[in-house]
C-alpha cells in the first residue's frame, strides 16, 4: 500500500506521516519518504542526524539518468534509470520496534508536464518502482500538491490523504489537490481533519468537505503532546496519552480497510 499525505503548510502532514509510519512498522516494513523540499519528517521521527537528500547525490543521478543534475534542456537521458537496488541502499534504518526505513528525496526542481530535469526524474521513477510487497507500507510526506508526481507516479499511489484545518485557506488548497488528482486519475482520495477543538468546527469542515466530494476518514484533535512532542524533538508515537496518537491510531485502522 502506497499512501500520499498532502495539504497546506503546516496543517499537519509530517506529524501524521511520521506517526503512521511508527504505528505501521509494528506490523508491516514500513518505507517513509519526505517528497516534501521543507524536509522535516526526520525530525517528526526524533532522527537527528543528517540524513543526505537524494537529490543532492549528484554521483548517483548522474549514473542513473546519465546527465548532471541541474542540466534539464537538450540533454538526453534516460527516462527509466535503474532503481530497483536504490530504496535499500538509500534509506536510512530508523531503529524503532518494528522496520522503518526512512529516505529524503530534497529538493526536486519543479516544471509543469514533462519537467525533465534528472533528479525528477530518478524520484518519479523511484516512486513508481518502490514494489510493495503485501507486508509493505510507504508513506510519503509530500508537499501541498501533487504537481511534481506526474500522472504515472500518481497512478502508483494507491490512497491520496488531504490533511485540512478549520479555516478556508487549508480548505482551498484541499479543493485545488482534489481536482488535480481528479484530472489526473486518482480513484481514492480522502481527507483527515486536524486540530480540531471544537465541534463547530468540525461541523463546519464537514459540511464544505462533502460539498468537495470528499470522503473524511478521521479527526485528529488538537493536543498540547504534539507541540510536545515537537519541542523534545521525539516522534508522538513516544507520548502514550496523546489524543491525537489515539486518533492516528484509529486512522490507520481505516486506511487498512481502505486499501
Ligand atoms: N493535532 C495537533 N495539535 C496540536 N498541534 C499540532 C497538531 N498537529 C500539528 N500540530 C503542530 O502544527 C505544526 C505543523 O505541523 P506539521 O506536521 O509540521 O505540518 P506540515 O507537515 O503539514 O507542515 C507543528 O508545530 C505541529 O506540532
Ligand atoms: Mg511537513
Amino acid at each position: 500500500m502506497k499512501i500520499a499525505i498532502t495539504g497546506k503548510g503546516g496543517v499537519g502532514k509530517t506529524t501524521l506521516a511520521s506517526s503512521l509510519a511508527c504505528i505501521f512498522s509494528k506490523d508491516f516494513d514500513v518505507f517513509a519518504i519526505d517528497a516534501d523540499p521543507d524536509m522535516n519528517l526526520a525530525t517528526s521521527l526524533g532522527v537527528h542526524e543528517n540524513i543526505t537528500p537524494i537529490s543532492s547525490m549528484r554521483k548517483l543521478i548522474k549514473e542513473r539518468t546519465g546527465v548532471e543534475s541541474g542540466t534539464s534542456f537538450g540533454e538526453i537521458f534516460k527516462m527509466n534509470p535503474k532503481i530497483s537496488d536504490l530504496p535499500d541502499k538509500l534509506s536510512y534504518d530508523y531503529k524503532g520496534d518494528g522496520t522503518l526505513k526512512l529516505m529524503v528525496m530534497g529538493t526536486v526542481e519543479k516544471g509543469g508536464e514533462g519537467c525533465v530535469c534528472p533528479a525528477a526524474v530518478l524520484l518519479k521513477a523511484l516512486l513508481r518502482n518502490i514494489i510493495v510487497k503485501k507486508e509493505e507500507i510507504v508513506i510519503l510526506d509530500m508537499e501541498a500538491g501533487i504537481e511534481h508526481l506526474g500522472r504515472r507516479t500518481a497512478e502508483s499511489v494507491d490512497i491520496l490523504v488531504i490533511v485540512v484545518e478549520p479555516g478556508l485557506k487549508s480548505l482551498e488548497t484541499a479543493t485545488r489537490i482534489k481536482k488535480l488528482s481528479d484530472d489526473i486519475g486518482m480513484k481514492k482520495i480522502v481527507a483527515i481533519l486536524n486540530k480540531i477543538s471544537l465541534n463547530e468546527e468540525k461541523d463546519f469542515i464537514e459540511k464544505k468537505l462533502s460539498q468537495l466530494n470528499l470522503n473524511l476518514i478521521g479527526t485528529i484533535p488538537m493536543d498540547k503532546n504534539v507541540i510536545m512532542s515537537d519541542i523534545e524533538g521525539k516522534p508522538l508515537i513516544n507520548y502514550e496519552n496523546s489524543i491525537a496518537l489515539q486518533a492516528i491510531k484509529k486512522i490507520a485502522k481505516n486506511l487498512k480497510r481502505k486499501a
